[in-house]
């Protein structure tokens, strides 16, 4: 039956899957022409990730133009400072969110998510800190991250937090910070399960730099992640600062590095995005600049479980790059006057230039006519179909309208097609789906009934039916195939071919020689059963294997004599 009212879903599933390029088209992508004008932010939700950018408070309350870019061109934002320690809980008991709110109401108003950094850290924690015993650190340290990430549990703007920072030193051992030193290593997991408490929907990581491509620091990293969730910690995410350097090099398999994190079960996240480069700036250090951010891009767009990648700032006039490392700077994408840099193009076009997966199905095709009917085939035409998603129009697929299953007689590229191998003296019902370049099948069109010409003294027709005796999730048996000579004269030899369902494979077959050529089976009789008297029938039987949970099983058989 055609799949065009909804009880007929059954049928809709079958057709889907008797198509060849059913389960893999489906997959395929296509390319699709950026939109030069769009801000980084549209291209990133079209890409379901985040672009996102650090923000500083004091720009932030006095500048327009740093106002605007942010909220124009970032869906997702992270306090620089505003939530470090020494900002939020200065002197023990005595908490500030000032500056943290200012951020959090910004992202609110511009509809931007709030990334929390950070809540545990060797650096930017008060002395008072660090200077207690370790009971007390300990409770400290809970009181603290139940304390910041308890104000802002309720807001909706505020998805995340890096639990803790820089727990390695740069040799891949963990950081001998007065965490540790007073702590030991069950401050981390101690720090994760206060965060848990405070906030259970917030998606809580960890973060660290030099991390980025595959290298000690990064699988002691790994190593840890892996023992914490194992243990039940609650760890989500693990962030990538990407602090890199144009005269360092680019990290080595980065995205082979975010896979395997990903391959923990957590999700992954470039979070501090700045490329610096020797002072003075010239051309070729913004290209190769340009590279290096494409190519980090590139890499989270690369790995499914990687949300997006947030800038550490976007403006050169207000980074940390020239105040940490001597001699160096341009680390982002705006200059000083907030003008766009080669990398400002790299990022915009590696977030637009990507991939994107049709779902858009083509119209439905005009009704077919039938003519040409002979004793096995027939010929169909009908109105040409269009395909507004993307992937194109990649042709058409005849089906038989027969019940619960409709076999597919055929499929062309144009808007005509002849069928063959047709049984003789026999009433076909027939509609056409369009298909598209990512598998998408139109509405079946309306139907055209022909009845092919009876067999004469030449030979005569003959048809097939196949059934399906037993079947298991990973497999069938299909006995019998019935062929049946529904001429008029005796048949010297039959061929029957069917449609074996992608991904399935033939594992054995009896009465029969069965050969595979892509999806189409062909069976041959043998000696024994090859003549057949009008009326008369022989019978053969195949067995299969399909993925597992697959519930497709061969369609379209026909016979020819
Ligand atoms: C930096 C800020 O950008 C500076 O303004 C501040 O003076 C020092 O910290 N890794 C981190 C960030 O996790 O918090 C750091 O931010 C940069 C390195």
């Amino acid at each position: 039956m055609p799949p065009s009212s909804p009880q007929r879903s059954r049928s809709r599933r079958s057709l889907a899957l008797a198509a060849l390029f059913g389960l893999l088209a489906t997959l395929l992508l296509y390319a699709t022409p950026a939109d030069a004008s769009a801000a980084l932010r549209q291209h990133a939700a079209a890409r379901g990730r985040f672009i996102g950018t650090a923000l500083a408070t004091g720009p932030l309350a006095s500048e327009t133009a740093y106002r605007d870019l942010a909220a124009a061109e970032f869906n997702q934002v992270t306090p620089e400072n505003a939530l470090k320690w020494d900002a939020t809980e200065p002197s023990q008991g005595q908490f500030s969110f000032g500056g943290a709110d200012a951020i959090v109401s910004f992202a609110a108003q511009n509809d931007q998510q709030v990334h929390g950094h950070t809540l545990v850290w060797h650096n930017q924690t008060p002395g008072w800190v660090q200077s207690l015993g370790a009971t007390a650190m300990r409770s400290a340290m809970q009181n603290h991250i139940s304390q910041v990430v308890g104000r802002y549990a309720s807001n909706p703007a505020v998805v995340s937090w890096d639990v803790v920072n820089e727990v390695f030193d740069d040799n891949g051992n963990l950081r001998a910070s007065f965490w540790y030193n007073t702590l030991g290593q069950s401050y981390i997991a101690d720090a994760f399960r206060a965060a848990r408490a405070a906030d259970p929907d917030a998606r809580l990581c960890i973060n660290d730099y030099n991390t980025e491509g595959i290298n000690a620091k990064s699988t002691a990293l790994y190593n840890l992640v892996s023992s914490l969730r194992q243990q039940g910690v609650p760890v989500d995410c693990v962030g990538f600062q990407s602090h890199l350097a144009i005269q360092y090099g680019f990290p080595g398999q980065m995205q082979q590095n975010l896979q395997r994190f990903a391959d923990l079960g957590v999700q992954v996240r470039i979070t501090e995005l700045d490329v610096r480069m020797v002072m003075p700036r010239d051309a070729t250090k913004d290209a190769t600049q340009a590279t290096y951010y494409r190519d980090v891009v590139n890499a989270c767009l690369a790995v499914t479980a990687c949300a997006g990648i947030t800038i550490w700032g976007f403006t050169d006039k207000y980074s940390w790059v020239p105040d940490t490392f001597s001699g160096q700077g341009a680390a982002l994408i705006y200059d000083q006057s907030y003008q766009r840099k080669p990398a400002y193009t790299a990022v915009h076009d590696a977030l637009a230039g990507g991939t994107v997966t049709d779902t858009t199905p083509p119209t439905t095709p005009g009704t077919p006519a039938a003519s040409g009917v002979t004793v096995s085939t027939a010929t169909l035409t009908w109105t040409a179909s269009t395909d507004s998603g993307g992937s194109g129009l990649a042709g058409y697929i005849v089906y038989r309208e027969q019940g619960a299953t409709d076999p597919e007689l055929g499929r062309g590229t144009g808007t005509s097609l002849t069928l063959t191998g047709l049984s003789a003296a026999t009433q076909y019902q027939v509609y056409v789906r369009a298909r598209d370049g990512a598998g998408n099948l139109s509405p079946a069109s309306a139907t055209v009934t022909f009845t092919t010409a009876t067999g004469g003294g030449s030979g005569g027709g003959c048809s097939a039916a196949g059934t399906v005796q037993s079947q298991w999730s990973t497999g069938y048996v299909v006995q019998p195939v019935t062929v049946t000579n529904t001429g008029t004269a005796t048949i010297n030899g039959w061929t029957v071919t069917f449609t074996l369902p992608a991904g399935h494979a033939l594992t054995g077959s009896w009465n029969a020689t069965l050969t595979v050529a892509g999806q189409t089976v062909t069976a041959r009789s043998l000696a024994y059963n090859a003549t057949l008297a009008p009326g008369a029938t022989a019978t053969f039987g195949f067995q299969a294997s399909r993925p597992s949970g697959d519930t497709a099983t061969p369609s379209g058989y026909t016979c020819a004599s």
